[in-house]
């Protein structure tokens, strides 16, 4: 697909059908994302996927209750994608320090966005979801305490199609050339 059609095909998906989703195709997405750039190259990223349905369940009524709720949806996906940072590289670490960006957050985001496209690609619905009860994620993956649960993607094929207008900033707001 042309990249510019895949990219603004793209739609936050809020609704699932229950379908599985094939691991070959999770892994073709998984891919997409161990092939991002990072600073340094550290590929500071580490992908749980969540698809065997009890496990998916409990994690998704425990990340999502209370008030995490508005993203009960995603209790519907059929796979739970938690993305984990880890730390950069030293020469990255300190240099984000100097110029106070956190590059593994950056690297991270590219990460799970090059997933998100290779969901695309492949008919899959998914949604970054940034709120959810992160002490409970950890419980329930048995993650150490230490371990920060940046994003969770929710995957899967979506019920509809999502055709909404999809609402952005003019070019002339975000960009200039000089
Ligand atoms: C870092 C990040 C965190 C987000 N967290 C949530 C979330 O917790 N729940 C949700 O429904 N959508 C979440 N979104 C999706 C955004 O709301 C959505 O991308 C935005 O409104 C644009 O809509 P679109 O994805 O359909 O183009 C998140 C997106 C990003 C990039």
């Amino acid at each position: 697909m042309d990249f510019l059609k895949l990219v603004k095909s793209r739609r936050s998906c809020r609704n699932y059908q229950s379908r599985p989703v094939e691991r070959e195709i999770i892994e073709r997405c998984l891919e997409a994302a161990r092939m991002s750039p990072s600073a340094c190259n550290s590929q500071p990223w580490y992908f749980i996927v969540v698809k065997e349905k009890a496990l998916k369940d409990d994690l998704a009524r425990k990340a999502f209750s209370g008030i995490h709720k508005m993203n009960a949806f995603a209790k519907d996906a059929p796979v739970l994608v938690v993305a984990v940072s880890d730390k950069s590289k030293y020469v990255a670490h300190l240099g984000g320090q100097a110029r106070g960006t956190q590059y593994n957050l950056i690297d991270l985001g590219i990460a799970c966005q090059q997933f998100i496209l290779g969901a695309q690609a492949e008919g899959l619905g998914s949604c970054w979801l940034g709120w959810f009860n992160e002490r409970a994620v950890k419980k329930v993956l048995k993650l150490k305490r230490t371990k920060k649960v940046n994003i969770i993607i929710s995957l899967g094929y979506p019920k509809k199609e999502l055709l909404l207008p999809v609402k952005r900033k003019p070019l002339t707001k975000v960009s200039e050339f000089r």
